[in-house]
Order: structure tokens, then C-alpha cells, then sequence
């Protein structure tokens, strides 16, 4: 694994708001990376830029060590498919993914014997001769892939891509995507706004917030250690608790609402005094009528239940405080709304948000 692909201090602006602030990133040969963040904040204008089709208006697209700029799109060898880029509908879709290559040079009898290939490799072996109109949604889109593909790009753009598709489609277009991207090795970004998408497809994810990178990880220190506050409340279910550090070298905070809560050892150092955020998971939250030995236990007001079948979130109110529990299905027929329960969890449950 080396450095493969360097966003250096990247800064977009139209006018005088700036859609990018600086943006640092560098990704791997082989790497499969998702972009995620809020509507707005910064995600396709950094795959425009990398593509070409935008300018920086500050900093550098390095591939390998060379800086991009000056090469045209074209030049770049980058494959892309962006969630409404349209087959050409009077092409069949082996001409649509034979496209890209008549456009390198590439003669028509040996390059429709690459489309072929690679309609194979995305499941539309048999399907070359159909027009886009007489294909489905994700067939569509798997040729749209393959059209990305077929040339062999070193890096492949995806912006999108499964927005139109309903769920089982979708769940079926990620595994696809995946297992091409491994077969080939190709290094990938990949944008949705869907954080389960994101936590099952990458080797990393990186959330954007307002033109900036908030966090760039794995998907598990992503959910487990989220270093900022945006972070915590953006990826799965939360419940982040104000809180003050009241002896660091006990591991100690103290809440309003919760009282003194143990936290589990953290990697950013912190201070007697300090305002942070306390992040618990809901599904480390256990629910019961009385209190649980060798756990901090607080009382809870229950308000509402929502059952799932296999699980159910419990909301309630401890003083001001809203907290939300995730409870197996099972466990949760023990309370009602309206009731009080007891809520209790270990140290090891309690994240301080560092930032
Ligand atoms: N040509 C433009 N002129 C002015 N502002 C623009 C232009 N293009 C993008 N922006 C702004 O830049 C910001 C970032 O846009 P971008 O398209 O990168 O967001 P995104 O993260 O891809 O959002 P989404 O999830 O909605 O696709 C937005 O606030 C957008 O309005
Ligand atoms: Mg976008």
C-alpha cells in the first residue's frame, strides 16, 4: 500500500462562500473510500475537482506524486458515474461502454470485445444488444459502471450512484460494486448520504461538514471514537450527554442530568474542569425494574416505544435529559409508556468526545 491519491489543502470558493476549506486527504492504492456528510457540505465539488470538470481555486490534486492540474479531464484516466449521468439511449449498451474506448483509439472489433467483457463482469453477459430504455434501473446502472470500468481507469468517482434504486437493488448494486472493485484493485470514492452504505462498503470513510473533513477513518473508529461532536451525532444513533470532567486521572465526569459517570480511558487528553460531550451508544444501554449491581444506574420516565420486531427504541427522560435505548425485542415488554425503569450501562459504554 503507498500514497496513491493527494488532496493538498484544497479550497473552493464561488463568490464569497466557500464550499471547500482546505481540504487534506490522502488515499491508497486500492483503497475504497466513501465520502459522506450532509446535503451541501462539500462532497461532489471534491470529485469534481479531482475529475477536473471544476477548479480549485487554492491547493493541489496529486496522483502518484504529480500534480493534476493542467490535465484536462480526458487525461486523468478516471472513471466516473454519477447518480443521473444517462446512457446514450440510441446506443446499445455494449456501444455505451464500447464508447469510452472508441474515443482513446481503440479499434471497434477488439474494443466491443472489451465492452463484453465487462458487461460480463457486472452481471449483463447476453444483455449488449438492449437499448437503456428496454434495460432496468440497476441494469442501467450496471452498464453505467461498466462504461466507468471498461478503460481501466486508476481511479473510479462515484457519486451517488444507487440514489435511484430501491432497497433491494441497492443492497444488491453495493455487493456488485464491491466485489468488481476488489477483482480489479482500483482505487475508489464512492458518495451517498447513506451512513449503512457507508459503514459496510469501505475501508474508509470520511465525513465532511461545511467544506471541511471532520473526520477521515475506518468505519468502526468512524462509530467507535468520532472525534468530533458532529461526528458522534451524524453516524448511528446516539445520545450525547454535556458533561465536565471532574477527575481526569480517575476517568471521572460529572453530568447534570446523569451525576458522576465513569468514562472509558480516553486517547485525547482532557482536564479537571473541561467542558466535553459524552457519547453513549443506545445499544449499550440496558434496561431493567431495578437497579444492576457493578453498572451506574440512573431512573428513567419512559415516553415512547417504537418496536422494530427483533428490537425496539426506548425514549425517556432522565431530569431535562432525553436518552434513547435500544432494547431486543424480548426485553422491552418489562416497561411501559409511561412508566419509570431503570437505564444502566459501564464505563466502558461512555465516550468523551474529544472535540
Ligand atoms: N456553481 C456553484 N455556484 C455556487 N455555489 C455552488 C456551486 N456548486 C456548488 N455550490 C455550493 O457548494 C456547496 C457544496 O456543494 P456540493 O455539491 O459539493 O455538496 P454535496 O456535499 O455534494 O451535497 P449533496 O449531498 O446535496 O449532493 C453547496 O452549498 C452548494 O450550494
Ligand atoms: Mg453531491
Amino acid at each position: 500500500m503507498h500514497q496513491y491519491l493527494q488532496l493538498n489543502g484544497i479550497t473552493k470558493t464561488y463568490g464569497d462562500f466557500t464550499a471547500l476549506k482546505k481540504v487534506d486527504l490522502t488515499i491508497e492504492k486500492g483503497e475504497f473510500v466513501t465520502f459522506l456528510g450532509p446535503s451541501g457540505s462539500g462532497k461532489t465539488t471534491t470529485l469534481m475537482i479531482i475529475a477536473g470538470f471544476e477548479k480549485a481555486t487554492a491547493g493541489d490534486v496529486l496522483v502518484e506524486g504529480k500534480s493534476l492540474s493542467g490535465l484536462a479531464p480526458h487525461e486523468r484516466n478516471i472513471g466516473i458515474v454519477f447518480q443521473n449521468y444517462a446512457l446514450f439511449p440510441h446506443k446499445t449498451a455494449v456501444e455505451n461502454v464500447y464508447f469510452p474506448l472508441q474515443m482513446r483509439g481503440v479499434r471497434r472489433g477488439e474494443g466491443l470485445k472489451k465492452a463484453d467483457e465487462m458487461l460480463a463482469l457486472v452481471g449483463l453477459g447476453g444483455f449488449g444488444k438492449r437499448y437503456p430504455k428496454e434495460l432496468s434501473g440497476g441494469q442501467q446502472q450496471r452498464v453505467a459502471l461498466a462504461r466507468a470500468l471498461v478503460f481501466e481507469p486508476s481511479l473510479l468517482l462515484l457519486d451517488e450512484p444507487l440514489g435511484a434504486l430501491d432497497k433491494n437493488l441497492r443492497e444488491q448494486m453495493q455487493i456488485e460494486i464491491k466485489r468488481i472493485q476488489r477483482a480489479l484493485g482500483v482505487t475508489t470514492i464512492f458518495v451517498t448520504h447513506d451512513q449503512s452504505e457507508a459503514m459496510s462498503m469501505s475501508d474508509r470513510i470520511v465525513v465532511f461538514e461545511k467544506g471541511e473533513i471532520q473526520q477521515a477513518a475506518t468505519p468502526l473508529e468512524i462509530y467507535h471514537k468520532p472525534q468530533t461532536r458532529f461526528v458522534a451525532g451524524f453516524i448511528g444513533e446516539s445520545n450525547l450527554v454535556p458533561a465536565r470532567i471532574g477527575d481526569a486521572a480517575a476517568n471521572q465526569a460529572e453530568s447534570t442530568a446523569l451525576g458522576i459517570c465513569d468514562y472509558a480511558p480516553t486517547e485525547s487528553a482532557v482536564t479537571d474542569g473541561q467542558d466535553v460531550t459524552l457519547l453513549i451508544r443506545p445499544e449499550h444501554i440496558r434496561l431493567s425494574r431495578n437497579p444492576i449491581e457493578g453498572r451506574k444506574n440512573v431512573r428513567m420516565q419512559v415516553e415512547t416505544i417504537v418496536n422494530y420486531g427483533d428490537n425496539a427504541l426506548v425514549i425517556g427522560k432522565v431530569g431535562d435529559l432525553q436518552m434513547r435505548v435500544r432494547v431486543l425485542g424480548a426485553d422491552v415488554v418489562i416497561i411501559k409508556e409511561g412508566e419509570e425503569c431503570c437505564i444502566s450501562w459501564q464505563p466502558e459504554a461512555v465516550f468523551v468526545v474529544p472535540r
